[in-house]
């Protein structure tokens, strides 16, 4: 890791350059199998607070992207919306197993500058901002939560696009816009005073009749009770089984989320979980079922027992 002070250094923010080394054995089952390594150049933050949290590397995402390396096939040819996309690793994963279309978004304007800087350096993104009109005046800040802003701003390159889009001020037609066939988040649930508002994005992108997909998805995913039969999931399988046992449907034209937790306060989560049913949504944990590969072997601080995969969908 090389350290990068730059000048908000005297305010306590302090930058890095972090390198993600993702390696892929190719053949787990042979000894001396070569392994292939992808490396992604980060710019983050070290004071975790800096750009509300989105300038930091948080494991949730290193989860998303272990579970988006895995199982290519799930995102490929699809178009892909994340929520809270922070440094934009997840972004930079999708691109990486040929998502047809990658739309990143954050509500805070400093976290959305430092992810168009990590996708220039990741040979992503590098055009200038394209404006698009929105009901969303102020830029994301907890204390103006409530305003009109007039513009986003959305930047555009080949694959990839960014777009500022706090939940509080996300308009239905925006939303409806996007068209994904995918919804991802990480660790995008943890602040009650935002929930309302990031499951109502959710529940509109989710709509069937509203927002459904232009392309096909692939569901890949359990059977589903009310929201609160949420459950830790059903023990480890390989790939395959774990796709037929959890009712892989093959292709399906309705959108689904993926989002990766780490479960930090158990009231903030079933708040989440009660929002999720009172919208109609259908969750399902699929921690136990579709395991990702462990691809980041050698990132100590990273946890990956702590966290949570999540699959929603419109009822
Ligand atoms: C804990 S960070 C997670 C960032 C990234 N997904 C990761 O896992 O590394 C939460 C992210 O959600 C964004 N966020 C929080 N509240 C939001 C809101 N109301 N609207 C839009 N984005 C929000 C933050 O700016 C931040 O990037």
């Amino acid at each position: 890791m090389i350290s990068l002070k730059d000048d908000n250094t005297v305010k306590g923010n302090v930058r890095a350059l972090k390198y993600i080394s993702f390696l892929f054995p190719d053949d787990a089952n042979c000894e001396d199998a070569m392994v292939r390594k992808m490396v992604v150049p980060l710019h983050c933050s070290l004071n975790m607070l800096e750009g509300d949290t989105g300038c930091s590397i948080w494991p949730a995402s290193l989860f998303l992207s272990e579970f988006i390396l895995s199982f290519p096939d799930m995102f490929s040819s699809k178009t892909c919306f994340e929520v809270g996309s922070g440094v934009g690793l997840v972004g930079i994963c999708l691109s990486h197993v040929k998502a047809s279309k990658v739309i990143l978004s954050d509500g805070d304007l400093s976290t959305l500058s430092n992810m168009k800087l990590n996708l220039k350096m990741n040979q992503m993104s590098t055009e200038d901002d394209e404006p698009v009109t929105s009901e969303c005046l102020d830029s994301f800040d907890h204390a103006q939560i409530g305003g009109i802003r007039t513009e986003i701003d959305i930047i555009s390159s080949p694959q990839v696009k960014c777009l500022h889009l706090p939940w509080e001020c996300a308009s239905e037609s925006i939303l409806q816009g996007l068209k994904p066939d995918i919804i991802l988040g990480a660790d995008v649930i943890y602040d009650p005073l935002c929930l309302p508002h990031l499951v109502r994005v959710l529940s509109i992108l989710l709509d069937k009749t509203k927002s459904s997909s232009r392309l096909p998805g692939v569901g890949c995913g359990g059977a589903i009770g009310s929201s609160h039969d949420y459950s830790d999931g059903c023990g480890s399988h390989d790939v395959v089984a774990a796709c037929n046992s959890a009712g892989y449907a093959g292709p399906t034209e309705h959108p689904m989320a993926y989002f990766s937790s780490v479960i930090r306060n158990a009231n903030t989560f079933d708040h989440f979980l009660a929002l999720v049913d009172k919208e109609n949504l259908a969750i399902t944990d699929l921690t136990g079922t579709l395991q990702p590969a462990s691809l980041l072997p050698y990132m100590q601080s990273y946890d990956r027992l702590s966290m949570r995969l999540l699959k929603l969908s419109s009822k």
